[in-house]
């Protein structure tokens, strides 16, 4: 499969598997289901799934295997999004080609609706968490650990704590340390969690392959801020599905406020040259995986050049 055909593959696999994650009940609850799904299954690149599902192929672990877990990053991401549009943050009024959640439902099921994704995502990992000990019952430990970093990564020390130090920054100016700081929690964090699930999955932390996984993570979970924050100025909205022009107008520290256009464009280039570097050792790392290491290069260079 060449690289878009694969890309579209994990994103439709995503689809599929959400929607049978999170069925709309007919119960006297019913309404929150509508909300839920509304915000979940109307697009998003599913960036993060497609993380976990390529970098889980390249250790040799099936979609299949990883998808509840991939999915509840996806549904943790799709909260983050509804709770960011609110207006007590980012204040806005489209997202994924559509009306925000609040817009759309009301603020309160909004609130509502996302936390009840984030719990749902929990209830999704667990049974990942189970498949995983009925599959490999000396190794259930994995799970447990796979649900622990999977909290971290969205909490107080992940990607709350960075949406926190943006409102923060609304403000005032923050350092070029501290917005880095930002970015690799409230962005960074979550691109990097399904590749660690991965490298959980495997166990393979604390090893080189592991080790360079992460990194490749890192580097793109910054370069996807960076070209966030480029695209905020220049991007077209259409194709974004979001307002363009925001972060300008509520004040936000971004790395084109901190570095100026051509220089946040010039950081976002030399990171993804980074994790070209980190294909390339894995590409020796791994020969027969070619197919894999392939993968992983044009999405850094897809999200490099991505305009939506
Ligand atoms: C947008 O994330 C928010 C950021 C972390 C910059 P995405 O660009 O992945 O949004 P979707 O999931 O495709 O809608
Ligand atoms: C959001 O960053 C990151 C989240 C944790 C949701 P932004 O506020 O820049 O994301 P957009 O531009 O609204 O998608
Ligand atoms: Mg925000
Ligand atoms: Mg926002
Ligand atoms: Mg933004």
């Amino acid at each position: 499969m060449n690289f878009k055909a694969q890309l579209q593959d994990y994103a439709s696999f995503t689809d599929m598997k959400l929607d049978f994650y999170l069925p709309p009940l007919d119960n006297d609850q019913k309404s929150i289901y509508e909300a839920m799904r509304y915000s979940l299954l109307c697009g998003g690149k599913r960036i993060r799934p497609v993380l976990a599902y390529s970098t889980a192929a390249l250790l040799g672990i099936s979609k299949e295997d990883v998808a509840p877990f991939a999915c509840a990053i996806e549904m943790i991401h799709t909260y983050s999004l509804i709770h960011d549009d609110l207006p007590a943050m980012d204040n806005d009024d489209y997202r994924r080609g559509q009306l925000t959640c609040h817009k759309k439902f009301g603020e309160a099921q909004a609130i509502l609706a996302g936390d009840a994704l984030l719990t749902k995502a929990f209830e999704i990992a667990g049974i990942g968490a189970i498949e995983l000990a009925n599959k490999m019952p000396e190794q259930a430990v994995r799970g447990a650990l796979i649900l622990r970093a999977l909290a971290a990564s969205a909490g107080s020390e992940g990607m709350v704590g960075g949406q926190v130090i943006d409102l923060e920054g609304e403000e005032k100016v923050l350092s070029k340390e501290t917005h880095e700081t930002l970015c690799a929690l409230k962005t960074g964090a979550l691109l990097t969690i399904p590749v660690q699930i991965s490298v959980l999955y495997a166990g393979m932390t604390n090893t080189p392959v592991g080790d360079l996984l992460i990194r490749y993570a890192q580097g793109l979970g910054l370069a996807f801020q960076i070209k966030d924050d480029i695209l905020d100025v220049e991007g077209d909205a259409k194709l974004l599905g979001k307002a363009t022009g925001m972060d300008e107008k509520c004040n936000k520290t971004t790395f084109v406020s901190l570095y100026g256009l051509e220089g946040a464009k010039a950081r976002l280039k030399a990171l993804t040259e980074e994790s070209l570097e980190i294909c390339d050792q894995l590409s020796d790392i791994f020969p027969e995986r070619t197919e894999q290491c392939a993968f992983l290069r044009e999405l850094a260079i897809f999200l490099l050049e991505r305009n939506h």
